[in-house]
């Protein structure tokens, strides 16, 4: 990297912990190393359709690292491509991508790095194609991203999830309850699994396995033939029964991932205590899984993505996302990340594991 160069920043799609971080990583080391200058985009992809961005000096990326959020903003609806304008009572989706890739030109940076999930790599991918020079940092709590092994915001979700199912525990036991914890994950059993595995839960509902009612039912009325006063069930908001649909909250026609989960664990609620005639109570944990500060593992993933994504500035590889690769770090190009999102195979070992100290699946 030439001396004196500037580099843009973006975060786009939901917050989760550890953005903050990565913006470190990127910023401290670019100016370090290098000298050079950094910008943000404010709020993802409106930032460079509407021209708002501001300097990244060394202050500003001090102190940040456990911060939550993200300091530049975010935006799960801004896409250049199909920009959501309203034009009285309708909402139209012209294509501004000109507009986005003129302002990023007359910054001056010599290449974009985007901090986001599938979506964001989505579009990332085709600014790419259209001439920007990107570098994608992937970032989620869903952890459902292509071609990385893991995604940061992961494991903060998965310590909140846990807290919460810990909890649930006592209050489970004193009522001799059925409780249910929805977990969010979009698409993917990720968030589910782990926090199911690590809280110990009875059950967990995963999208990649749809459950029959009957087997939950079942495996509650197992304990409670053991003698146990409680079962907890973990179950993940994109979850459906077999041969039944997901339930939806609300559609979001301008976001990248229209689909708003929500409710499949009250579904579920009212099934089991039919079933069971036990007293069964839902708590969704929603949002409060992508608050507040990052966990140590995941500000260390962050920082080393973020100071990676430098090196391949350095080396002018662009069009690609850093990655997780086993123990090391990576990368992929944005072409492949933008291919979907990452689900939980069904041969995931975690599975296994669970299966084996007894956990139901509900299949
Ligand atoms: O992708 C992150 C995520 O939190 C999903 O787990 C969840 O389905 C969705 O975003 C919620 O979106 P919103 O913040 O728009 O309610």
């Amino acid at each position: 990297m030439k001396k004196n160069r500037t580099i843009a920043i973006l975060t786009g799609g939901g917050d989760c912990p550890g953005i903050n971080a990565a913006i470190r990583g990127v910023a401290k080391k670019a100016i370090l190393k290098y000298g050079a200058r950094i910008i943000g985009f404010e709020d993802g992809y409106h930032g460079l359709v509407r021209n708002r961005y501001r300097e990244l000096d060394y202050d500003t990326v001090s102190g940040i690292l456990t911060l939550g959020g993200t300091i530049l903003g975010t935006s799960k609806t801004a896409n250049p491509y199909k920009y959501a304008t309203r034009k009285g009572d309708a909402l139209e989706f012209p294509d501004v991508s000109d507009t986005a890739l003129r302002n990023f030109r007359e910054t001056g940076a010599e290449c974009l790095v985007c901090i986001g999930g599938d979506g964001t790599m989505a579009v990332a991918s085709r600014l790419s194609r259209d001439g920007i020079p990107i570098i994608g940092i992937p970032k989620t709590i869903d952890n459902d991203l292509r071609g990385t092994d893991v995604t940061f915001g992961f494991d903060s979700a998965v310590w909140i999830a846990t807290e919460g199912i810990d909890r649930l525990h006592s209050t489970a036991d004193s009522h001799q309850r059925v409780m249910i914890v929805e977990v969010m994950g979009n698409t993917a059993g990720w968030l589910a699994l782990h926090s199911g595995v690590a809280g110990g839960a009875d059950v967990i509902l995963i999208p990649e396995i749809p459950y029959d009612s009957d087997r939950v039912a079942d495996a509650v009325l197992a304990r409670r033939k053991m003698g146990r006063r409680f079962s907890i069930i973990a179950i993940s908001e994109g979850s459906r029964p077999v041969g039944g649909d997901i339930v939806v909250k609300r559609m979001v026609q301008e976001s990248f991932d229209p689909i708003r989960f929500g409710g499949i664990g009250f579904v579920l609620g009212r099934e089991i205590e039919e079933k069971t005639s036990i007293s069964t109570r839902t708590v969704v944990l929603g949002h409060l899984q992508r608050g507040g500060t990052p966990t140590p593992y995941d500000r260390v993933l962050a920082t080393g993505l973020g100071t990676r994504a430098v090196d391949l500035i350095e080396r002018g590889e662009f069009g690609c996302m850093v990655a997780v690769k086993g123990n090391g770090l990576g990368e992929v190009s944005l072409e492949e990340v933008a291919q979907g999102p990452r689900t939980v195979p069904a041969d995931h070992p975690l599975i296994q594991t669970a299966r084996d100290v007894g956990t139901s699946f509900g299949d």
